[in-house]
C-alpha cells in the first residue's frame, strides 16, 4: 500500500487555513475582518504574517499590475497565474480569486467552470464576482457546486462604463433600497460574504445589520464587518491621486524612487559594488590564473 499522503479533497481546508465559517463567527462576535489584495508570493507572505483573514487576488491586477486602463482586459489565465503565486505563499488567510469580466456573465455553467479553474489551477480557496440581478443565479450555481463565493455590489469596476464612471452608488433612497435587496438576494443565493464598494456609510451599516454573512467595505464607512484595500493604494505604490476612501499607510513609490536614484548614481560613480559585494579568489589560485593568462599571450 502506498504511504504517499493523499491529496485533500478540494473542500478540505489545508492545515492552518482559516475555516470559512469563522468569518460569520467573527461577525457574530463583532470582530472586524481584514482583507487586502495581493498578486504575488512575497506580498501574500507579508499579508499572512500581518494576520489578515482574507487575501483577494483582485481583478484590480489588470490596472495595478498589468498596466491596463480598466479591469476589463484581464483574463482567467492571467488570474490563475497571479492566484498561483499568492497561494504558494499564503497559509492562514483564505485566498479569494476574482472571476474577471467575461468569465461568468454568459451562463451559470460558464461561471462554475471558471470558478473550478481558479480553485484547481490557481489554488484559490474561494471566488468573488460582481453584481446582482442575473448574477444572483451565478452565485447560487457556484455555491451549489460547493465553492465558496463572495458577492460584490455598489461600485462594480467591471461595469464602470455602464455606471457612468468610478462613482459612489446607493446615494438615493431608491438606489440604497435596491442595494439592500441585492445584498439579501446574494445572501439567499449562498454568498459567504459581500464586498460593498463606494456606498454611503449609513447605507452600508443598514445592509451589514440586515445580513448574517459579513460585509467587507471599501469606501463604505466603518459600519461594515470588515475592510479591504488594494495593496498599491495601502502602500502608496504609485504616484498621483488615490480614491477618496484610500488611507495610505506608506509611501513605497517614493522610497523605491529614492532607492533607485541612489543605485543609479552609485553605479555611475563607481561607488557600487564595493569589496564586500564581490567574491574572493585565494592568492595562490589568482597567481596561477594570472600566470595562465600570461602564458596564453606569449
Ligand atoms: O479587484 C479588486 O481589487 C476588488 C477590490 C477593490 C474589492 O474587487
Amino acid at each position: 500500500m502506498s504511504t504517499r499522503p493523499r491529496t485533500p479533497a478540494p473542500s478540505t481546508p489545508a492545515p492552518g487555513k482559516l475555516p470559512l465559517p469563522e468569518l460569520a463567527e467573527m461577525k457574530r462576535r463583532g470582530d472586524k475582518i481584514s482583507m487586502v489584495t495581493a498578486y504575488d508570493a512575497p506580498s501574500a507572505l507579508l499579508a499572512d504574517q500581518a494576520g489578515v483573514e482574507l487575501i483577494l487576488v483582485g481583478d484590480s491586477a489588470a490596472m495595478v499590475m498589468l498596466g491596463h486602463e480598466s479591469t476589463i482586459p484581464v483574463t482567467v489565465d492571467d488570474m490563475i497565474f497571479l492566484t498561483r503565486s499568492v497561494t504558494r505563499a499564503a497559509r492562514r488567510p483564505l485566498v479569494i480569486a476574482d472571476l474577471p469580466f467575461g468569465s461568468y456573465e454568459v451562463s451559470d455553467e460558464q461561471a462554475v467552470a471558471n470558478a473550478i479553474r481558479l480553485l484547481k489551477e490557481g489554488g484559490a480557496d474561494m471566488v468573488k464576482l460582481e453584481g446582482a440581478g442575473r448574477m444572483v443565479s451565478r452565485v447560487e450555481a457556484i455555491a451549489d457546486s460547493n465553492i465558496g463565493v463572495i458577492g460584490h455590489i455598489g461600485l462594480t469596476p467591471q461595469s464602470a462604463i455602464k455606471l457612468g464612471g468610478f462613482r459612489a452608488q446607493g446615494r438615493t433612497a431608491k438606489a440604497a433600497l435596491r442595494l439592500l435587496d441585492d445584498a439579501l438576494a446574494l445572501e439567499g443565493a449562498g454568498a459567504s460574504a459581500i464586498v460593498l464598494e463606494a456606498v454611503p456609510s449609513e447605507v452600508a451599516t443598514v445592509i451589514s445589520e440586515a445580513l448574517t454573512i459579513p460585509t467587507i467595505g471599501i469606501g463604505a464607512g466603518s459600519g461594515t464587518d470588515g475592510q479591504v484595500l488594494v495593496w498599491h493604494d495601502l502602500l502608496g505604490l504609485y504616484d498621483g491621486p488615490a480614491p477618496r476612501f484610500v488611507k495610505r499607510y506608506a509611501d513605497l513609490a517614493g522610497d523605491i524612487a529614492d532607492a533607485l536614484d541612489r543605485y543609479v548614481g552609485d553605479v555611475r560613480s563607481g561607488l557600487f559594488p564595493e569589496a564586500q559585494h564581490t567574491y574572493a579568489i585565494p592568492a595562490d589560485e589568482l597567481a596561477e590564473f594570472q600566470a595562465g593568462v600570461a602564458a596564453r599571450r606569449t
